[in-house]
């Protein structure tokens, strides 16, 4: 059996990744003390734990910083996510990269599917398909997971946000037009690790995983104060009200067909993983 390795192990998706895994043998876990955008020491460490696979949760997921931040960001997206795919190549180690929903420009109304061209409206969404398209090249064994909307009980993202502010408030202002898929980190984890079960010889394919069901910001807000047993209200907004220096596709629901069908992975609905979630989260308090 080869041995795990889970870059971002600080970060939502890496903290849940590591839950899951704590009984497994052979699971190394860093963060930022293994910098991705340092390629000796993405090397080093890969030959000296005898690495046979690598999920990649590092990156800089900060997408308004990132209109500001621009080098920084494609730094750590791409440079890092070329970086261990270099490595896993030269270790024949398999590479799970995850990516994001915001590769698209959401000018569809019906499901992203994996054959759907990505166009970029963002810094953020544009490192990340760079980094998509440099994995593909250097030809590594590995997939790329296409995931929107993360959250968990563990560092900073919208149901915890969300939770607080209506605690705290009578009446919070969410966008109504943007529509897409919340996902929990815990069942992205589930779906990571059967993934890496069956990666066989798998070259840079793309899969799409979030949440079952489409829904928007607001819908995501008001289901989180329910949850929390939260009054406040939640009120509809055009994203045109709400300005933010990044632009966000209005429309990014991915489908989830493909990765059904090769791994036999079914989405949870989105309610139902948030109930669970926040019910983790309030435990947690
Ligand atoms: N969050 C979302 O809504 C979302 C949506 C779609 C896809 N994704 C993708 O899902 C993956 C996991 O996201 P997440 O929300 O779990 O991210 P996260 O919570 O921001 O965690 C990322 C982790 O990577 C670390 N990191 C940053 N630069 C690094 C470097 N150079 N070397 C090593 N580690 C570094 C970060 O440390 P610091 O915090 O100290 O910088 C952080 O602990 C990412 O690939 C992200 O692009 C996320």
């Amino acid at each position: 059996m080869r041995n795990i390795w889970i870059t971002g192990a600080g970060g939502q998706l890496g903290t849940e990744l590591q839950i899951k895994l704590k009984r497994r043998k052979g699971v190394y876990a860093t963060d930022l003390e293994v910098d991705i955008c340092n390629s000796e020491a993405v090397s080093r460490f890969m030959a000296d734990n005898r690495i046979g696979i690598v999920i990649n949760c590092a990156a800089y997921t900060n997408v308004e910083a990132a209109e500001d931040n621009p080098d920084l960001c494609r730094k750590v997206n791409v440079l890092g996510a070329k970086n261990l795919a270099q490595a896993a190549l030269e270790a024949d180690a398999a590479l799970i990269q995850i990516s994001t929903d915001y590769v698209f420009d959401g000018l569809k109304t019906t499901p992203y599917t994996e054959q759907d061209s990505p166009a970029p409206l963002s810094v953020y969404g544009a490192s990340k398909k760079e980094a998509e398209d440099a994995i593909r090249d250097i030809g590594c064994r590995g997939v790329i997971i296409r995931t929107a909307w993360l959250y968990s009980p563990f560092g900073k993202n919208f149901m915890k946000t969300m939770a607080s502010l209506g605690a705290a408030r009578e009446e919070v202002r969410v966008v109504c037009d943007q529509i897409g898929s919340p996902t929990a980190a815990d069942s992205l984890s589930d779906a990571i690790i059967k993934i890496s079960h069956n990666i066989g010889d798998r070259r840079g394919e793309i899969f799409h995983f979030s949440g079952e069901g489409p829904c928007s910001w607001s819908d995501f807000a008001a289901a989180i104060m329910h949850c929390a047993g939260n009054r406040c209200r939640v009120v509809d907004i055009k994203s045109d009200e709400y300005p933010q220096k990044a632009t966000r596709p209005k429309y990014s629901y991915l489908s989830k067909a493909l990765i059904k069908q090769e791994f036999g992975i079914e989405a949870e609905p989105w309610q139902s993983a948030l109930e669970r979630n926040m019910k983790r989260y309030k435990r947690m308090l």
